[in-house]
């Protein structure tokens, strides 16, 4: 299944107001929304979620940064989704994000980087059942 990815619009993104921008900037790029909720990471979670980076130096700070306020949690549908979107919305490190990507736009560090996009297939499922288990979604 290459038709279905995972979002989140991070913490720093929606306390600054952009989500709305953000969230269009996604539809007018042709993806769909299959799911979407605001929600807050506790720190149990946002540990459990990034479980895989769990030995890097920065996983303490990406924990507390994950949990530090709300998200916007989103399945988005389009063909070749995984790979589309991380083109959307560019490189983890804004700096190096390419110009009018999201991150381009709406991030300000590495950490605080507006979105996360899952990298592969099955990393999407794992990662949008993590969130929606239990809905009519999954
Ligand atoms: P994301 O796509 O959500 O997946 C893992 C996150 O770790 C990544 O975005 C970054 O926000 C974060 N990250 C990666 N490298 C660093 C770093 N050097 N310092 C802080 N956070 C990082």
């Amino acid at each position: 299944m290459n038709n279905i990815t995972f979002t989140m619009i991070k913490p720093d993104a929606v306390r600054a107001g952009h989500t709305g921008n953000i969230i269009q900037h996604i539809t007018n790029a042709g993806f769909k929304i299959r799911a979407m909720k605001l929600t807050q990471l506790t720190r149990a979670k946002a540990g459990e979620f990034y479980e895989i980076h769990k030995e890097r130096p920065f996983y303490g700070e990406l924990v507390d940064f994950m949990s530090s306020g709300p998200i916007v949690a989103v399945i988005l549908e389009k063909s070749n989704a995984v790979e589309d979107f991380r083109t959307l919305i560019g490189a983890t490190n804004p700096a190096e994000a390419a110009e009018g990507t999201i991150r381009a736009l709406y991030a300000t560090s590495i950490g605080e980087n507006a979105v996360h996009g899952a990298d592969s297939d099955e990393n999407a499922l794992r990662e949008g059942r993590f969130h929606f288990a239990g809905t009519e979604i999954f």
